[in-house]
Parts: C-alpha cells; structure tokens; sequence
C-alpha cells in the first residue's frame, strides 16, 4: 500500500486517498454564473480518480472578483448555477467537491491571463474600484484600491459568511478560505501590501486580525460538521514580507479556532517575489507548517511525478498534496500514478475497458461482462 493512495482526512471529511485537485480559476463565468465551461472542466476532474476536487476561486461578492469572469457565490443565479454543475459531478462521480472562497482585494479589476491579466484602469468597460486594506496599488502605474473603513470590513466579513452558507446549502463537503497569492485576506496578513495605522495594521497580531475575524465568523456561522480550512502563502518571497514564522503563527491561530488544515503555498502579493520554481519549491514551507501544528497539511506547487508526491507524504512533509497543472495537463494523473505505485483508484464504471492488461487490478470494483 503507497501512503499516496492511503486514506486521510480533512476534519470530519474522510478522503479516499492524498491526492487533491487544486483550486484553479477559469475566467469562464458570467456574472458570477457557471456555465457549460465549467461542467466539461469540473466534470472531467471529478472522474480523475483524485481523493477532493477543489473548486476555484470564488468570489464572495462582484467586487471581490479578480476578472469580470470569475466564478462568484454571492447571488441567487450563482447559486442556480452551482448547484447545476454539483448535482451533475454527483451523479456520475464519487469524489469529495469542496470550493475555495475569495475576495480579490486590490488584485480585483483584472483581464483574464489570455488577454494579458493587466488591471481594467478605472473607466474603462468592465472595471471596478477595488478594495484593499491599505491605498497602495499592487503595482507602480496602477490605480490604488480603497482602504477598506469599518463598515468596508464588516461587510467583507458579511460576505464570506454569506457565501459559506450557500456552499454549505449547496451541499459542497468543504471550504477552503483563500489567503494566500496576494488577494485580499493576504494583503492584511503581508506588510507590503497592509500599511494600515489602526488595530488591522502594524504588529502580527493587528495585521492577521481581519483573517481571523473572517475565519471565526465562517466557523460560527457553519454546522461543526462542515470541513473549513485556509490556504495560505507560506512567504512572499520578498525581503521584509510575509514570512514562514508569521505563516506558523497564523497557523497556530488558526488551530486554535476550529480550522481543520492548512494548504501551503507561496508567493503573490508583491511583483519584486524571487520564487526559486522548482519541482517541490514548496514543500519545505509545507513541512515547515506541518512541523509546527497539530492539523493536516496539505503541499503544493510543481508536484507533477507519483514518485515525488509518495515521496512528500511519505516522509511526514505534508498529508496530502495537490495539484494544478499537472492535473489540466493529464486529468487522469491518480490513474497513472495508481499504477506506477501499485495502488488502486476509482473509476466511472462506463471507463473500466479501458484498464491496461498490465494494471489487471487498477480499477476498484471493476468487473467484465458481455453475452
Ligand atoms: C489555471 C490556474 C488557475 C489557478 N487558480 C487558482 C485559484 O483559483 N486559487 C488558488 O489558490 N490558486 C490557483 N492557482 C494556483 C494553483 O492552485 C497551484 O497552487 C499552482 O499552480 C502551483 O501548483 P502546480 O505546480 O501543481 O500547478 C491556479 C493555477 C493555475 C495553473
């Protein structure tokens, strides 16, 4: 038995093996909406074999969006539409669905990646104002964001847990808070981009003060039964940033507050980030994480080998990793990677022909039949 294929769990979530699909948006939404995009990309990745499938990023309210296109959780239709793709992936796959809710901060107002990903400058079709902690622009040239105010704060904080109770409704198995990458709840957390003078800014504790609040009010507002957990940046790869110490404090916090795991990856919130890309680059701020609490860990970032991602869970560096681009690139990875091991994966029964004569075993439950 590989430790890859082993089961683990996420809280109260029980998985079927250590390999998850990792968050990736797709621009690909109308007003917030899904549409058919979504049920091809989501449908062929809830066959892969992977123990969860993360949604994107979804945005808790439209201004929280980083492009016009990005999936949101914050009216009626979004939910319609969500619950339209979610009951097609139950229907056909087993696998555990849990969704990533974020707020884009100052990062908002973007093109898609394929049209450049530059900001929208205000004024033009299709920007917005975004939000910040703090009125600094990510980047020299940009329009600054606004600093968030008291009832800025409340009602971002109001968005998240309004959001999280239509994934909970939705019937997702869990929640992943996004606060990693340089949106929004990073920004507070980083001091390159958090430069606010008031109880939100300044020392550690002030600066991850609106994360925790945002966790805490999710955790109250959601069934104890409902995995929530948070992905974070383990360091911002910039001198004076965010750093691993403050990720495990933060961690610790989060710990203390009924968070179920950490996601660990890295990077986002300043264009000076030196990032040594690498296979694995951020499994150490995994381990680092994992060493330092008492929750599963989950690694992230260029995991692309089964013999590698064994490798991660089977030293103790993270419980489980994901996977992002190697997944696009060959969404049936668990398969593969289930036959390099040893292992065995779930299949749709409509695909068990398709097992190698040389993987007699690959397929859980398979069976032939023809008259
Ligand atoms: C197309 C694409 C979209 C992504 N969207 C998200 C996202 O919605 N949320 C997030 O936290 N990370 C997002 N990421 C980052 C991935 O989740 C992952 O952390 C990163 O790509 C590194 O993992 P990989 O080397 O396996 O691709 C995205 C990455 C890609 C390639």
């Amino acid at each position: 038995m590989t430790r890859l294929f082993e089961p683990w769990r996420i809280g109260p979530l029980a998985l079927a093996n250590r390999i998850v699909v990792a968050p990736m948006c797709q621009y690909s939404a109308v007003e917030g909406s899904a549409g058919d995009w979504h049920f091809i990309h989501l449908g062929h990745l809830a066959l892969s074999g992977a123990g969860l499938l993360t949604v994107e990023a979804t945005a808790v309210s439209a201004e929280g969006r980083i492009t016009p296109g990005d999936l949101g959780l914050y009216d009626d239709a979004n939910e319609a539409a969500l619950a339209r793709v979610l009951k097609a992936i139950r229907s056909n796959s087993p696998i555990k669905v849990a969704i990533q809710l974020a707020h884009a901060g100052r990062k908002a107002s973007s093109r898609a990646p394929w049209e450049g990903g530059a900001q929208i400058p205000l004024g033009e079709p299709g920007s917005w104002r975004a939000v910040a902690p703090s009125a600094v622009a990510h980047s020299p040239g940009e329009d600054a964001p606004a600093a968030l105010d008291a009832a800025g704060l409340a009602k971002v904080r109001d968005d998240f847990v309004a959001t999280a109770l239509r994934a909970e409704r939705l019937g997702f198995d869990g929640i992943e808070l996004h606060a990693a990458h340089g949106y929004l709840l990073h920004q507070f957390l980083s001091p390159i981009a958090n430069r606010r003078d008031d109880e939100y800014g300044g020392s550690l504790g002030n600066r991850m003060r609106f994360p925790l609040e945002v966790f805490e009010a999710v955790r109250a507002a959601l069934p104890s039964s409902m995995p929530l957990w948070v992905r974070v940046s383990g360091t911002d790869w910039v001198e004076g940033g965010w750093d691993i110490e403050s990720t495990i404090a933060f961690a610790r916090a989060l710990q203390g507050r009924g968070c179920h795991a950490i996601h660990v990856s890295s990077g986002g919130v300043s264009a000076q980030q030196k990032i040594p890309v690498g296979p694995g680059y951020q499994v150490p701020l995994a381990a680092a994480v994992k060493a330092a609490i008492d929750l599963p860990v989950i690694a992230v970032g260029l995991i692309t080998e089964a013999e590698q991602a064994e490798a991660v869970v089977a030293s103790g560096e993270a419980d489980a990793v994901a996977l992002a681009r190697a997944m696009l690139y060959d969404p049936r990875w668990p398969w593969h990677a289930a036959a390099k091991l040893g292992a065995r994966v779930q299949a749709p029964h409509q695909y068990w022909r398709s097992q190698p004569r040389e993987f007699a075993d690959l397929f859980e439950h398979a069976r032939f039949g023809a008259r």
